[in-house]
């Protein structure tokens, strides 16, 4: 038995970990508070910290975890971006993770976005329900037969990407690995500048790492489709958000969905219904009719969160037992 403090955590986290801990017993104690700089010392004396996407996980507050006898740090979450892995390499702090937990919540998020978005389903629902049954501006475009670009064809994108097959698009996909299974199905790997030049709708389902940070920027809308249809269930910062504003203002981009954003971190997962937003590029995004966003949700399904709460646990339970574990992070 463990002391497990979870930061950044909600009421819908509850259920799945105390469900998961009845195989551990650790003493799991909730904090809504986000890990960083300021909140570290609330960690003092926890052999294991677990943490989400936008706890910040840096070499000062990893410091500072060592320093008060922290030795697991566990990403509730499959990305690690957020971790100064090499220095918690150095202070000796093992780093867990979900490599996945249900990737098929994330590739249908991405579907919702991509059908609601293309049919305007949310303008339809503010208009129905103000009594506004005109269509003006509702016109979507028939997937079927349209080309859809998935970059990363891993766990998620692979499920969106036989998605979208099934719903008879064209698919194209960009991957240093092939998915056999797809390359079966008739998906076409190309490279990544023909999947921007050709496709009417663009996914992103790759990890953020330096080679994919700002994929979508100025140089690479300008090689696009008119309207084509950008989607981002991946991480903020693949997408460049000022050189996106400028290609929805210059009609160059039809329509974008988000559920990420590159600044996220100082919005999302809390309610700021009552706070005035000072991030004048989120606020700008918001005053499109064509964008859609999500704050982050598209792992939000119970059989995730359940899935979550288990690999977690069991991560943290295995490597303070001494053993070895597959979920292990490593720098490089
Ligand atoms: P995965 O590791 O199974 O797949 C990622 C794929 O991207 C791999 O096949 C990899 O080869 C490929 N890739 C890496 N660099 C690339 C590049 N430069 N160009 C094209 N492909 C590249 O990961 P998974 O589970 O499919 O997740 C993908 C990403 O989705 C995660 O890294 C995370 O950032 C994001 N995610 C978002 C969630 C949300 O709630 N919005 C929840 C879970 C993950």
């Amino acid at each position: 038995m463990a002391d497990v403090r979870l930061f950044s955590s909600k009421p819908y986290d509850h259920a799945g970990f105390d469900g998961a801990n009845a195989d551990h017993d650790h003493a799991l104690t909730y904090l809504e508070t986000r890990l960083g700089p300021d909140t570290v010392d609330l960690a003092a004396g926890a052999p294991a910290v677990c943490v989400f996407v936008n706890d910040v996980v840096s070499e000062p507050v990893l410091e500072a975890l060592a320093a008060g006898g922290t030795r697991i740090v566990a990403l509730r979450c499959a990305g690690f971006n957020n971790v100064d892995l090499d220095a918690a390499e150095r202070l000796g702090i093992t780093v867990v993770r979900v490599p996945a937990y249900s990737p098929n919540a994330v590739a249908e998020h991405t579907l919702a976005l991509i059908l609601s978005l293309n049919r305007r389903i949310h303008r339809a629902h503010n208009r129905v329900r103000d009594g506004n049954f005109a269509l003006d501006g509702l016109v979507g475009f028939d997937l079927a037969g349209k080309t859809a670009g998935v970059v990363g064809t891993g766990k998620i994108g692979m499920i969106v990407a036989r998605l979208l097959w099934h719903l008879r698009c064209r698919v194209l996909a960009v991957d240093v690995q092939q998915d056999q299974h797809l390359v079966d199905l008739g998906v076409e790997y190309v490279e990544l500048d023909q999947l921007m030049a050709e496709s009417d709708i663009i996914s992103l389902n790759c990890p953020l790492t330096p080679d994919t940070h700002h994929m979508i920027d100025a140089e690479s809308i300008a090689t696009m489709r008119d309207g084509v249809m950008i989607v981002n269930t991946g991480r903020g910062a693949l997408i460049d958000t000022e050189a996106v504003i400028q290609g929805l203002k210059s009609g160059r981009i039809g329509s974008l969905a988000l559920d990420v954003y590159e600044e996220e971190g100082a919005l999302f997962f809390e309610d700021r219904s009552h706070e005035i937003i000072d991030d004048d590029v989120f606020a700008r995004l918001l005053t499109f009719h064509n964008v859609l966003i999500t704050a982050h949700q598209a792992f939000l399904t119970r059989e995730a969160l359940d899935a979550i709460a288990t690999t977690t646990l069991g991560n943290i339970s295995t490597v303070l037992a001494g053993e070895a574990c597959a979920n292990v992070v490593t720098p490089g």
